[in-house]
Formats: structure tokens, sequence, C-alpha cells
């Protein structure tokens, strides 16, 4: 861990059931008039979505939705919406959904004013020094996207998915309304989850952690490993869901201010490459990761098997013996992946002469030169390899 930090949260962050409904005092401070909601087709369809674009009309506020956003947001997603922003001359973005709207309107938020293509803005020197202000309402307790400064863009014609990353581009305010996980069904939930435990392990074992993200990771941890089990049982389990949503917040946090790792770096080849659900990739290959990994970081993957299992006391992780707790960090995961009923990767079907490209793009990752070991392209060929016949 580096011996300096440093620590911004640009987003004003709004919690409880219920406050979606408070959006209007919310637009009013931020003096918007035009917004354009961004949103996926299934949460457009949402009673509580036509109620709430009702009551901001009914507030005087122009409104338009877009809601096109595909999952893993395509480029052609991002230019179209900053189409219909430009054209309305929005003065604000309202994300609502899961982390692919919400990234989807981070990059609107800069080409409806600076113009030009998505992956311009990977690098961010381009990025202007006023994108639209965003107020994001996630519908899913996952990505933390409501919270980071990153969004992750699918380049359609390269089949790679690349990042814009900014403070500039974290939303103003994240209202973050638990009520609104309710109807998730339960393998969204599942998926969503671990994409969340992810974030909080990944960042946790990162080469750049720092006491903050460490702190928000480790909690996130606990409550994340202790509730995903209820919610995916039962999906009205509204204590279950608040605590999924303070967890995927809470990783949000750490991992923006940390980084993802080897994990992600599969991850976002393989939804690069196949559009594979983003929280499905992350689950599948986490323990595998962990487990490659683990030598050579035991003393922070014991620390996280006590965050795992600090709500079911007696703990199965033995004080004192790090190696072994460690180890237990990789079984525990391994465990809760199959509790909540995750797939293997073999259930991805993806063609083994493929592994070689796969292994390049995850090599290649930004991510990748974060990850405690750095992995190279033999690795994750490896670690492919034995996923396969895992
Ligand atoms: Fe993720």
């Amino acid at each position: 861990m580096d011996t300096s930090f440093s620590f911004i949260l640009p987003t004003r962050i709004e919690y409880g059931a219920g406050i979606h409904k408070q959006l209007p005092k919310f637009l009013e401070e931020l003096g918007s008039r035009k917004i354009l909601i961004i949103t996926d087709p299934g949460v457009s369809r949402l009673d509580w979505f036509t109620h709430t674009v009702d009551l901001l009309n009914a507030q005087k506020v122009k409104v338009e939705v877009y809601n096109g956003v595909e999952p893993n947001p395509k480029d052609r997603n991002v230019e179209e919406a900053a189409k219909v922003a430009q054209r309305i001359q929005a003065d604000c973005l309202l994300a609502i959904g899961g982390g692919s709207p919400i990234d989807c309107a981070k990059v609107v938020s800069i080409l409806a004013v600076y113009g030009g293509k998505a992956r311009d803005y990977e690098d961010r020197s381009r990025i202007g020094p006023q994108p639209l202000p965003i107020i994001a309402v996630p519908t899913t307790a996952g990505t933390g996207s409501e919270v980071t400064f990153g969004a992750v863009i699918t380049d359609t014609e390269a089949k790679f998915k690349f990042t814009v990353k900014s403070p500039l581009i974290a939303p103003k305010v994240a209202l973050l309304d638990p009520d609104l996980t309710l109807s998730m069904p339960p393998a969204l939930t599942a998926s969503t989850g671990m994409d969340a435990l992810t974030h909080a392990i990944e960042a946790y074992t990162s080469r750049v952690a720092e006491p903050i993200s460490d702190a928000c990771a480790l909690h996130a941890a606990e409550l994340i490993s202790a509730y995903l089990p209820r919610a995916v049982r039962n999906g009205s389990d509204r204590e279950a869901r608040a605590a999924l949503l303070t967890g995927s917040l809470l990783a949000g946090i750490a991992f923006s201010h940390s980084d993802v790792g080897a994990v992600h770096c599969i991850a976002e080849a393989l939804g690069g490459m196949y559009d594979l659900p983003h929280g499905v990739c992350n689950a599948v290959c986490l323990p595998y990761i962990m487990e490659y990994c683990l030598e050579a970081n035991q003393a922070r993957y014991a620390r996280l098997a006590e965050a795992l299992t600090r709500s079911f006391p007696p703990s199965s992780v033995p004080i004192g013996d790090i190696p072994k707790a460690a180890q237990e960090s990789v079984r525990l995961v391994r465990q809760l992946a199959r509790d909540v009923g995750l797939p293997s990767f073999r259930s991805f079907h993806v063609p083994e002469a493929d592994f070689p490209r796969i292994a390049e793009k995850s090599s290649a990752n930004g991510s990748n030169k974060d990850n405690v070991p750095v992995l190279t392209k033999e690795d994750y060929l490896h670690l492919l390899r034995s996923m396969q016949t895992g």
C-alpha cells in the first residue's frame, strides 16, 4: 500500500426507502428545467417510472426519455442519447437503472456538451470542465456506478470495452432507494450482488488500496455476504435489500478510490467479445482468481475471510493462521456463488480457440497493473483453462 493517498467524493448521497419520490426537490436544487432521462426498456415499463415522469411533468419540468440503453452499454447508445440531449438542450441527465444506464449517462454528459464520439474520451484529458450534471437512481444493487468516476462502454466495432474515467463525470446526486430494488428477480439479484462483492474484494486486495477504500470494502464484503442469500431467497426481504444497496454503494466507493483487478480484466474481455452479463462473468471468475493470487497477498485475503463470516458466528476462519484463513476466503466465496445459484464458466460456451485473445485483452486491461500480483497473458491463459475444466 502507498504511504500517501487522496480521497474525493463529488457525489451527494441520499439514501432511504421512498426517497426517489423527492426527485423534483433535487432537480430544483440543481436549477434543472429540461431533463433527459436515460434508462433501459425494462425500467421504462415499470409503474413507478411512469409515475416519476408524471410527477416531473406536473412540476413543469420538460422531460424526454431515452430508453434504448442495452446491457453492456454500447457506443451507439451513448451517441444516440447525446443527440437527444442536444436536441432538447437538456440541462440535466437523470440516469435510472442498473450500471448500464448510469454508465451511459456519464459519457452522454460529455458528448452532449463537447460533441465527438464516445471513445474519444478514453483520453481523459479531452473531457471538458463542465459536462452536464447527472442525478443517478440505481435500481440494482451491484455496480456502484452512482458514486464511481468511471463508465465502461462497449466499442461495437472492435468488440472491446473501454473506460472513460474522471471525477468530472461522477453523478452530482445519487438517490439510493432500496424499495426500487425489490422487483429484481433472483438471478439478477445474485449476479449484481456478486459484482458488488467482486468490487469489494478486488478493491481490498489491490496494489493501490488505501485506508478509506479498505474501510468501505470490508464493510461491503460483510454486508453482501450476509444478506445476498436472503435477498435471492426472498426478494421482498426489505432488510436484505437495504443492506445490499448499502453494500454495493460502499463497494463502489472502495473500487473507485482503489481499483478493480484481474476478475474485472477477464469479465470485461468476455463482456466485450460475447456480450455476457458482467456480474455473472465476475462471479464465475472470482474464486479462481482469488486462489491464483492468494500467495502474493495472504494477510489481506485472511482479513477478508473474517469480514465474509462476521455475520455468521462462530466463524470458520482460523484466527492466527494467516495462510489457512486466506484459503478460507476462497472457499467462502465459492460457497456463496453456489448458494445463490450462479453458473459455471463452461456454461458460457466460450470457444477455446478464443482463449489467447481473451488472455491478451485481459493482460492489456488498465486495471491489471493494480492486481496483486500483476498477471501475464500466460497467467490468464492458465486461468481460463482451469475455469474451463473446473
Ligand atoms: Fe463490476
